[in-house]
This record gives structure tokens, sequence and C-alpha cells, in this order.
């Protein structure tokens, strides 16, 4: 028997700079094709009856890049999330942002809280914008959270709750495009099951076909989650 349709299935959106070098263009102009391949994904993943969608959009490693493509990034973000929001609105998406509000500039913050209130009663696929987001942070962010609360043990259920969200179950899909295969600080909580999907193509070029094909392959896969 295959797998149903995950519930949750999370994205590693690789290969824009690798995009543009290809084509002699500027690295933007593959974050900026990188941004409508986020809409196509979107679309398709809400066709397909995925309820959560995360993507990582920018790690807290990022912030090393030079200041020029951060900007670049962020001013791309704020249009993405207007745009985003317009769409929320037609097709019922919700958005949720997992990361650190720390070092974010406040017209992206602005825009976020915007987006956030704007979409938080809509039903439809929630989209998880992985932004400003590290794995091991988040893990961190929950322990202090709990040490704070005054526990003196921490058990794997209170730090599952103190994840940056706590409703979002773990993705049963992760998928990182560009032909790279690692999981770069990306959801090592909520990853200890998932299965991994590895595709060759460039996040740009990344649309429904390939979201299916990952679909295809995860359904054929034998999860025993450490069983026999
Ligand atoms: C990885 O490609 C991509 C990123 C670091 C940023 C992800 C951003 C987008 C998909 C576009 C914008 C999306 C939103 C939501 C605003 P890379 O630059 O590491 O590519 P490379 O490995 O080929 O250099």
């Amino acid at each position: 028997m295959s797998n149903p349709i995950p519930t949750h299935v999370a994205i590693i959106m690789d290969g824009n700079g690798r995009w543009a070098n290809q084509r002699r263009l500027p690295r933007l102009a593959g974050h900026r094709e990188g941004a409508n391949a986020v809409q196509r994904t979107i679309e398709a993943a809400q066709a397909l009856g995925i309820k959560f969608l995360t993507l990582y959009a920018f790690s807290t490693e990022n912030w090393s890049r030079p200041q020029d493509e951060i900007d670049g990034l962020m001013d791309l973000l704020c249009k993405t999330l207007d745009t985003y929001t317009d769409q929320a609105h037609k097709k019922n998406y919700r958005l949720l942002v997992s990361g650190s509000r720390e070092k974010l500039p406040p017209t992206v913050l602005e825009k976020i809280d915007k987006a956030l209130q704007a979409t938080a009663n809509h039903t439809g696929l929630t989209v998880n914008l992985a932004l400003n987001y590290g794995a091991r942070q988040e893990i961190v962010h929950a322990v202090n959270t709990l040490l704070a609360q005054g526990k003196k043990a921490i058990s794997m259920d209170d730090i599952s709750a103190h994840l940056y969200q706590p409703a979002v179950p773990d993705p049963e899909l992760i998928i990182r495009t560009s032909g790279e295969e690692r999981l770069s600080n990306f959801l090592l909580w909520q990853a200890a099951y998932s299965e991994f999907y590895f595709s060759p193509v460039l996040w740009p070029d990344f649309n429904a076909q390939e979201l299916q094909k990952a679909l295809d392959a995860y359904a054929q896969r034998t999860r025993r989650f450490g069983g026999v």
C-alpha cells in the first residue's frame, strides 16, 4: 500500500544563485524567479490537498551573504508578502512564520504582522515561512523558555510544545532542490522521522510536476518509525 498525501511538506528552496549564474544574470534575478516558484508551489500544494507547507526562505546563516543580496531578498520578501496576502484572501491560505524576529528590518516585521493578522482565520493551506530560522536556535529557544518557567526536567513533549510553531505537525516529507543533500540547520527536531526527497531541479524551475514527483517517491517509501 502506498503512503497517503503528506499532511506537512517542508522545502529547502535551493539553487536560485546557480539558476541566475547559468544565465549570466545577477543572483537577485534568481531569487525573483524563486519567488515565482514559491507562488506556483503554494498553489500546487493547495490543489493536492497538502495542509501545511513550510518554506525555508532565509536562514540565520544567510546574514553572512553580501549586504546588497540581503537587502534585495528583504525587499523581495516585502513584495512577496503583499502578493501573498492578496492571494491568501482569494484562496483561503493562512500564513505562519517560524524564526527569530531579531535582526529583521522593521519594514519586513510590519509586513509579516499584517499578513499574519489578515490571514489568521483562514482555514485552507497553512504556509509556514521559515524566516531568519535556525533549527538549533529553535531548540535552544524552547529549552530556555522551559527553564524560565521553572522546569527542572524537560520531556520531548515539552520541547515539541515550545518550538516556534507548536501547532504545526512534524513534516512527513522534506524536499531539497538543486541536488544538494543536507539539512542545513532546518527542522532538526521535527525531521526525526521525515522522509527526504532530493531533486536535481534548481528552485526557480520547481513546479507542480516536480512536487508531484516528490509525492510519488514519498508514496512508495516504507515508513517504519524504528519498528520492523
Ligand atoms: C537558496 O538559493 C535560496 C535562498 C537563500 C533564499 C530563498 C528565497 C527565495 C526562494 C525567493 C524569495 C522567497 C520569498 C518567500 C521572498 P541560493 O541563493 O543559496 O542558491 P545557490 O546555492 O545556487 O547559490
